[in-house]
């Protein structure tokens, strides 16, 4: 199993729970220290460790070449930053869509093209409720995010022959560094108190990850799990 984005939050919430399911996890992300501190904490053994910037082609390659044929991806990378949509610059543009939508795709493609992918695999893609309730200063972000859920679906159908499964999960906010790093900027406290059923953790994504890399979800491909705590739907 490889999970991407594994130094930190979510990804390394599902690389610990899937080596407690007995997976050998291979965990990738760019902080060396962070990134030996979720090795470390792994339960079980066979895991291994690629410190890499995924938006770095070579980089990128170099991991795929020295990977096992795996029986499930995780694709947890990602970043935010807040700016509203009249102050996008292109730089701005790029920076969102390179790690939230090139880098996924990127990876996903070389996989498959290496043969990294066996049949049966699940592929399981981080997403984000932003995507469609779009909140402010998140336009770029949003649509890139937007795009790795319709390249997902499409993605699943191509590969469907080999049972390939590819879904995403959708998560409204999580008690990350990602959210301590936006809450830094920006007073997030009246957007937190928009979900109805409180903060949600690390370990609470990671078990929609879990079940959409299991048997248990093997007739379950092309969609989006959301879990957001029920900050999508309005209030009444
Ligand atoms: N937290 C939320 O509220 C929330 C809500 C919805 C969706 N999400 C999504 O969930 C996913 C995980 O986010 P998180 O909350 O767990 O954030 P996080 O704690 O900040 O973790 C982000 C991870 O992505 C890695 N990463 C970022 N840029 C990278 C790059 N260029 N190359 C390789 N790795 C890179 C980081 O690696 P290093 O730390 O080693 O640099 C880190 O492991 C993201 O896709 C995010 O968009 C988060």
């Amino acid at each position: 199993m490889l999970v991407t984005g594994a130094s930190s939050g979510i990804g390394r919430a599902t690389a610990v729970l899937c080596a407690g399911m007995g997976a050998a996890v291979w965990l990738t992300g760019r902080d060396p220290v962070r990134l030996q501190a979720t090795l470390d904490s792994l339960p079980g053994a066979g895991h291994g460790q690629y410190v890499a910037d995924l938006t770095d082609e070579a980089a990128r390659n170099a991991l795929v070449d020295s990977l096992p044929a795996l029986d499930g991806c995780v694709f947890c990378a990602g970043a935010v930053e807040l700016v509203p949509a009249r102050l996008v610059s292109e730089k701005h543009l790029n920076d969102m869509m390179q790690i939230n939508f090139n880098v996924p795709v990127l990876l996903t493609q070389r996989l498959l093209a290496r043969k990294r992918v066996r049949d049966d695999a699940s592929l399981v893609y981080v997403t984000a409720v932003a995507e469609r309730i779009a909140p402010v200063a998140t336009s770029m972000y949003s649509a890139a995010k937007a795009a790795l859920t319709a390249y997902v679906r499409t993605l699943a159908l191509e590969h469907a022959k080999r049972r390939i499964r590819a879904n995403c999960v959708s998560p409204g906010y999580v008690a990350t560094p990602m959210l301590t790093a936006l809450a830094s900027t920006a007073d997030m406290q009246d957007k937190l108190d928009l979900t109805p059923l409180g903060t949600i953790e690390p370990s609470d994504v990671a078990h929609g990850i879990g079940y959409l890399l299991a048997p248990a979800s093997r007739w379950v491909t092309r969609s989006s799990l959301l879990i957001d705590g029920g900050l999508s739907l309005p209030m009444r």
